[in-house]
């Protein structure tokens, strides 16, 4: 008796069947993915050092993390949100204030003593501008230990490069040997040069710059503000003094539909008033030179801006918390408080916002959720990442079992915007 042997069609037949529906019971759940960036990025503006921003230091050379060593939950925290970006990170040991001995306090005529949170504060931040200078790197990005960011990360940093180097790199078609460079915003480097406002420079139609070679940022910055609890646009002309104390360039980078920015309910800073929502859309991104900053949540600096800081913050007498100085010394000149660090001299330093990395604060006692600023008593029960939509911190569970991304968890969901 001839037994029938399946035919090799019927094999492949039902091969074919069982591969189709293992594929649809794999997207079944017919997520879409999360949103990516890169749509409107424009694809003549890709020189090939921005590309560094992809390897696991950023395009940075490295990046330090600032921390007591005491707050080992959130060295935990740092290090498994930094594994799960493929970040590569260093420790910089925090200090307390009371460990810092009034000697070691640069001071000055009617300078008292800070109160010890901001005193070691200020010590930790100069002691990773100190390492940065030590070592002689090119770049360094400093961090705080309690910052979270967004699964898009890369992609943002990205974007921002872009619009970083809209603002300071030389237009590509202006340089010829025997003239100025000229620059997109009229205002860079002069703030006192260029018309009272100039136009918004659209991130889906920027001109074309030359490309960078220093960094993948551009060549000219000192410090990049990434993370902060708020920002103000460059204040108008009109806000200036005689001497321009405080004045800034006005060029700003404005990308609309953001997929990576929550809607402005969302939105948190310590900012009063609001520049953002007050003048833009939801969904909106804005890049532009630092003004007003609060909370050095995370800076970047490049070889010589640690240097100068190392001067300006570290050996100058010390007036203020250390994010006031920082905003001193990108801003140059001015303030009210008696002037001891910052300098008088202006520095390029860019910021967007939002803030590209939140503060997390994570479920349980307030009182541990800083240990420099009173987060008052009472409890915090949910975790959050201020500003951050899919913050990694917050999905560690999903990226470690390799989930789908449109099954990580958007913590700043979209009201349904009215039609
Ligand atoms: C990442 O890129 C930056 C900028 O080019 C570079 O300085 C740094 O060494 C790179 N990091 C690694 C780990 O390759
Ligand atoms: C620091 O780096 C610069 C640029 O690469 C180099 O010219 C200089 O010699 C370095 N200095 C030291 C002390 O290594
Ligand atoms: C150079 O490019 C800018 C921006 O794209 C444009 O506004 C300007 O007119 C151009 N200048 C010349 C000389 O072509
Ligand atoms: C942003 O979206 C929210 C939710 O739909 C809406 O209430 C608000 O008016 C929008 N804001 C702007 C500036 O359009």
């Amino acid at each position: 008796m001839a037994v029938r042997r399946p035919s090799y069609l019927a094999i492949a037949v039902i091969s074919a069947i069982v591969l189709v529906s293992l594929y649809l019971v794999a997207t079944r759940r017919d997520g879409t993915p999360i949103p990516s960036l890169g749509a409107g990025r424009v694809k003549a503006l890709r020189p090939k050092l921005t590309d560094d921003i992809y390897n696991s230091t950023l395009g940075f050379e490295k990046i330090f993390v600032i921390g007591l060593p005491s707050r080992t939950d959130r060295r935990d925290g740092i290090v498994l949100e930094a594994a799960l970006s493929n970040i590569d990170v260093e420790f910089i040991d925090g200090v307390q204030g009371k460990d810092v001995p009034d000697k070691a306090i640069p001071t000055g005529p009617g300078l008292e003593r800070m109160p010890d949170p901001n005193v070691g504060s200020w010590r930790a931040h100069i002691n990773a501008i100190q390492e940065v200078v030590r070592r002689n790197l090119s770049s360094a990005l400093i961090l705080e230990d309690d910052v979270d960011w967004d699964v898009r990360l890369r992609d943002q940093l990205y974007d921002f490069a872009l619009s970083a180097h809209a603002l300071t790199q030389p237009l590509a078609n202006s340089t010829s040997s025997n003239s100025a460079p000229q620059y997109a915003d009229t205002t860079f480097p002069d703030p006192r040069a260029g018309l009272p406002s100039i136009p918004d420079l659209a991130f889906d139609s920027l001109p074309a710059t030359l490309a960078p070679t220093a960094s993948p940022y551009g060549d000219q910055w000192t410090v990049l503000w990434l993370g902060h609890c708020g920002m103000r646009f460059p204040f108008p002309p009109s806000y200036h003094n005689d001497n321009n104390e405080r004045a800034v360039p006005k060029g700003r980078v404005v990308r609309a539909a953001d997929p990576t920015v929550p809607q402005q309910q969302h939105l948190w800073t310590i900012s009063d008033p609001d520049d953002l929502k007050a003048q833009y859309a939801n969904h909106t991104r804005v890049t532009h030179h630092m003004q007003d900053g609060v909370c050095s949540l995370a800076y970047a600096v490049t070889r010589k801006g640690a240097r100068q800081l190392l001067l300006e913050l570290g050996l100058k007498p010390l007036a203020a918390p250390f994010d006031i100085e920082l905003r001193w010394f990108c801003e140059g000149g001015g303030g009210d408080a008696p002037r001891g660090g910052g300098g008088a001299g202006r520095h390029t330093c860019l910021t967007t916002q939002p803030s590209l990395f939140g503060i997390h604060l994570p479920a349980g006692p307030r009182k541990s959720s800083s240990d420099i600023t009173d987060h008052g008593d009472g409890f915090q029960e949910k975790a959050v990442t201020r500003n951050v939509r899919y913050s990694v911190r917050m999905n560690a569970d999903a990226l470690m079992e390799g989930r789908r991304t449109d099954e990580l968890v958007d913590q700043w969901p979209d009201a349904n915007e009215v039609p």
